[in-house]
């Protein structure tokens, strides 16, 4: 990343932080392919921004101003990779700290050579925390977030109070969050997340779900919860104001 994409602006606390901060993954060193490593090595510097604890510029990063896509934990990229073709007009920015699988989203990026997408290989409550400015994006997904099943584990949830009103924050006004998953009691504890967050209104209406959109593609974990006959919930959300 260039200095001038990382430009430091005074701290800005005028958004809450997350107020103990969620560690909603575990370190995984899944098997890297050779063709992984090599897109990590030599792709980074077309499509990866490194981790600055700075508010970065955006239009700078992106080269021009256009409304901006956030998805944060994106797997192996597929989703982002193909929304980013398909919609040239936003520019798409991922979060994912699985190593293989960024290699995997900078394989199919450089292949295909997409202009609008850029990448970050760290966790993303930092990165929200540290380097998104305020009203920033556009639109905000999470797809198919770990459900930390296990109630001992519930913490280790994204999908919580405190980082929804952040990530709130991060949206431009009428600006979209959008969520997924076939986990039926995490999509009730979104939906009680998203509906008690006061910035935040469910496009669908209260106590409802909304329809899948027509830019979401079949992932590897939506396809293995309907193979084991669950529902997929989406819930969508717009910024008040
Ligand atoms: C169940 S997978 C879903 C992947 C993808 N969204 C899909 O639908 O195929 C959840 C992903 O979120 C990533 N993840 C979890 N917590 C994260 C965090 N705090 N920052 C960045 N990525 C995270 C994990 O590494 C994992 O790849």
């Amino acid at each position: 990343m260039s200095d001038e994409s990382a430009r430091p602006v005074p701290a800005d606390r005028s958004s809450p932080p997350t107020a103990r901060p969620i560690r909603s993954f575990v370190r995984r060193f899944g098997r890297i392919t050779r063709a992984q490593r090599q897109a990590l090595d030599g792709d980074w510097t077309r499509f990866g921004l490194d981790f600055v604890p700075v508010r970065v510029d955006l239009d700078a990063i992106f080269g021009r101003r256009a409304p901006r896509v956030l998805e944060i934990g994106f797997g192996n990229g597929e989703q982002l990779l193909a929304s980013a073709l398909a919609d040239p007009a936003r520019d798409y920015l991922g979060i994912e700290v699985h190593r293989p699988g960024v290699g995997h989203l900078l394989l199919g990026a450089a292949k295909a050579g997409v202009p609008n997408l850029r990448v970050i290989a760290h966790d993303a409550v930092e990165v929200l925390d540290a380097m998104i400015p305020e009203g920033a994006l556009d639109e905000i997904r999470i797809l198919f977030p770990d459900p930390w099943p296990k109630a001992r584990h519930h913490k280790r949830r994204l999908v919580q109070p405190a980082f929804v009103a952040q990530l709130a924050t991060r949206l431009a006004p009428g600006g979209r969050l959008h969520l997924a998953t076939d986990w039926a009691p995490y999509a009730e504890e979104m939906l009680a997340v998203v509906e008690g967050c006061p910035a935040l209104e469910n496009e669908a209406g209260p106590g409802c779900y909304s329809p899948r959109p027509d830019w979401r593609i079949l992932s590897r974990f939506e396809r293995r919860g309907l193979g084991l006959g669950h529902a997929v919930f989406d819930l969508a959300a717009r910024k008040r104001g």
